[in-house]
């Protein structure tokens, strides 16, 4: 690896972390015990909640009643901190750092949701071993990443720490963040531990307004919300992090069936659930719990090991136990997959591993940059062309909010600063120099409804050959704690389009976002839309290359993009109605005054070249069942493809989806070139929970399906399964 030379910390076996921590904890008190299962955060800290009074924290240190932190990144803090506690605590035991580092940590990568549209597993692992080894040269030990909640409301600010809404899509990319981040070695100087969150269900808040209830039925969550989790579990991801929402009315934090049934016995998960932000507090919110103490009882036997914040263990469980209310072998099990964590990652070894005073020079290097480029060029997704990208003209108006500003990094990105991104104008100036005449005008700000730009930015229209427009959400518009209920681009700037569309220019709309937007107008008005998210520190440096045809466009949606507010949620893979749509007849399911579809649909992005797909044919063997085609790339550009494979199950014991995504290749071909493709799907991904809540290929047939994306099917085969397996 690239890390510099330094001793190796002990490799160990799970016996010899076993036999390490029975050692200690026969030495804590229960008091010190409890103490493991708390999480706090430094003075004044409101990260994601209520501000944290951090007086007592010295104190809390010394009497070993503190497990670990969030929040800090000041490296000599950290070092303050943990000296502390190794060498003023009675047995001195070493705490442990964490973070929010989801796409990034100085280097940002897109955000998470553009990232998924690579459709680019090992993309998004290297991206994430990069922000690793970042975050672990500032002394973090983990990171609270992946977030692997399925989404399908773009009302919520969160859908843009997601992959999106395919669970298929999220087993894979729950792999690749954990094992870029793991490294498959905590001992090493590179790696940090994940923590796979929010457990579970917080996609589908009602509304789309953050921390609000959730209502789903088990099969649900099994099918479609479970699966990116035991991913992260079989991948070794160290920590679980519990949800904010209600699943069956009682709180994730607090909840039994989930922490325990689902995730520590039935996924055999053997690391630690960790709370959200005060969540465990806030049952009493919930109406489950009427005072703290009761809320220390109810998460503990619920099974979650580690408090954030909220301090109901460290004030309660010592007591519960001594009345005999709660066994105190509830806190051993917690302990001790706390202490195991602090084994593996190699603190009892050395507790300041990876605090450096010069923690910047691991930032930012010249080739972590190069693949931020190389992911961000992936993400950026192609919504619309008529014929107008790659620009041939180097005399083009740029416009909107977004086009000289490096605002452009999006919410949860470590350390991340503004000053390190590079603004779509800087990116066309680096790539043309002088060669190039820029037209800028700002035209609007964000929200704003002032006209008086107007005009400058119409005569920098005229000015110009093409109108590009940098327009969208601000970064902070997204995120935690930003729902929005009407999601059309906000302020003057729709307006302003439409003004520049009477000059009969054509129209470039770049789109900074977060999440999914109601694009209609945006769809009307423009010749091209690039969606082009939040891509992080190479933002202006790829959509140059992109607008210039140096890149050629192939992110795929993961996410629907609505029609309308009016639709969501909108998702691909839906259940089919009695009613199914169909034009000529009345009582359908439909609306009156819009269409069923999404704007764009899943798996949807465009090229600058065309592929064709020919010679298809399906191939059904014992345990797979495999698509043989043709592709062609037909145009005159080089560009990457990715071909679909999706299911539909005929008649199953359950209503099932109209489509599953269950397979997809990632081909480059050189303009003219063809390739044989193979997309193989085994006969395990035809499962599905049925009526029995099992998981099972039932025999019967089945639809498979060759496809561009959820909606534009190029071929499909009728397979048949004999034997049922379970
Ligand atoms: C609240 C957020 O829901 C969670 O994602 C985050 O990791 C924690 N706060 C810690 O900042």
């Amino acid at each position: 690896m690239r890390s510099i030379k330094r001793d190796p910390l002990p490799k160990r076996t799970n016996e010899e972390i076993n036999q390490l921590v029975n050692d200690l904890m026969s030495k804590m008190t229960l008091k010190e015990k409890i103490g493991q299962l708390y999480q706090t955060t430094h003075d004044g800290a409101a990260i994601t909640g209520p501000s944290y009074d951090a007086s007592q924290n010295k104190k809390l240190i010394n009497e070993g009643l503190i497990g670990s932190f969030l929040g800090l990144y000041d490296n000599m803090e950290i070092y303050r901190l943990q000296k502390e506690a190794v060498e003023n605590t009675r047995l001195g035991i070493p705490l442990f750092f964490a973070n929010d580092i989801i796409h990034g940590c100085r280097t940002s990568f897109p955000h998470n949701l553009a990232m998924a549209c690579s459709w680019d597993p090992k993309l998004i692992e290297e991206a994430s071993s990069v922000a690793a080894y970042e975050s672990s040269h500032s002394g973090i030990n983990m990171t609270f990443s992946p977030m692997l909640d399925i989404v399908r409301d773009p009302r919520w600010g969160r859908v843009m720490e997601s992959f999106g809404e395919d669970p298929y899509l999220g087993q894979l990319y729950a792999r690749a963040y954990v094992d870029g981040y793991q490294q498959d070695d905590l001992t090493s100087y590179d790696s940090v531990g994940a923590c796979a969150k929010h457990f579970v269900g917080y996609g589908q808040i009602e509304g789309g307004r953050d921390y609000n209830t959730v209502d789903m039925s088990e099969r649900v969550l099994r099918q479609f919300y479970l699966p990116p989790f035991e991913a992260a579990v079989d991948a070794g991801c160290e920590a679980v992090m519990s949800s904010f929402n209600v699943y069956d009315s009682v709180p994730a934090t607090a909840n039994k069936f989930l922490l325990r049934t689902v995730l520590k016995e039935g996924m055999n998960f053997s690391g630690f659930i960790i709370s959200d932000y005060t969540s465990s507090g806030e049952i009493i919110n919930h109406k489950i719990a009427s005072d703290m103490k009761e809320v220390a009882k109810k998460c503990i036997e619920a099974g979650l090991d580690h408090e954030m914040v909220s301090n109901s263990y460290i004030n309660h469980l010592e007591t519960l136990v001594n009345e005999g209310s709660i066994s105190e072998s509830l806190i051993d099990d917690s302990c001790r997959r706390m202490l195991t964590f602090k084994y593996k990652i190699g603190l009892f070894d050395n507790p300041y591993k990876n605090i450096y005073l010069n923690f910047e020079d691991y930032w930012l290097k010249d080739e972590d940059r190069q693949k931020a480029k190389e992911v961000a060029l992936n993400s950026v997704v192609l919504l619309k062309n008529e014929k107008v990208l790659p620009l041939k003209t180097k005399k083009i108006a740029l416009i909107g909010p977004l086009a000289k500003s490096n605002q452009v990094i999006g919410p949860w990105c470590g350390k991340a600063r503004d000053e390190d991104c590079v603004s779509l104008y800087d990116g066309l100036k680096r790539k043309f120099g002088d060669a190039i005449e820029i037209n800028y005008s700002l035209g609007v700000d964000y929200n704003s409804h002032d006209e008086s730009l107007f005009n400058e930015a119409i005569e920098a229209a005229k000015l110009s050959d093409v109108i590009v427009l940098a327009m969208g959400e601000q970064q902070w518009m997204s995120g935690e704690a930003q729902s929005r209920a009407s999601i059309e681009v906000p302020g003057g700037q729709l307006k302003l389009l439409k003004e520049l569309r009477k000059l009969g220019k054509e129209i470039v709309f770049v789109l900074f976002t977060g999440r999914p937007l109601d694009l209609r107008e945006v769809e009307k008005n423009s010749d091209a839309i690039v969606c082009a998210w939040f891509l992080g520190n190479e933002s202006g440096n790829a959509l140059a290359d992109i607008l210039y045809g140096d890149y050629n466009p192939s992110g795929k949606l993961t996410m629907s993009f609505p029609y309308v507010v009016g639709q969501i949620p909108i998702y691909y893979n839906h259940l089919n109605t009695g009613r199914p749509y169909v034009p000529e007849d009345f009582y359908r399911s439909k609306y009156s005054d819009i269409p069923n579809n999404p704007l764009y649909p899943f798996g949807y992005g465009l090229s600058y070249t065309e592929f064709s797909y020919t010679n298809i044919s399906f191939n059904q063997e014992e345990d797979e069942v495999s698509v043989h085609f043709t592709i062609t790339n037909e145009g005159d550009f080089d560009g990457v493809d990715i071909p679909q494979v999706y299911i539909e199950a005929k008649s199953f014991s359950v209503s099932r989806p109209v489509n599953e995504l269950k397979g997809f290749k990632k081909v480059f071909l050189k303009a003219g070139e063809s390739k044989e493709i193979i997309i193989k799907v085994k006969k395990k991904e035809f499962a599905y929970y049925n009526i029995e809540m099992k998981k099972a290929v039932e025999s019967g047939e089945y639809l498979v399906k060759l496809a561009r994306n959820a909606e534009d099917i190029v071929s499909t085969k009728t397979i048949s399964f004999r034997e049922e397996i379970k």
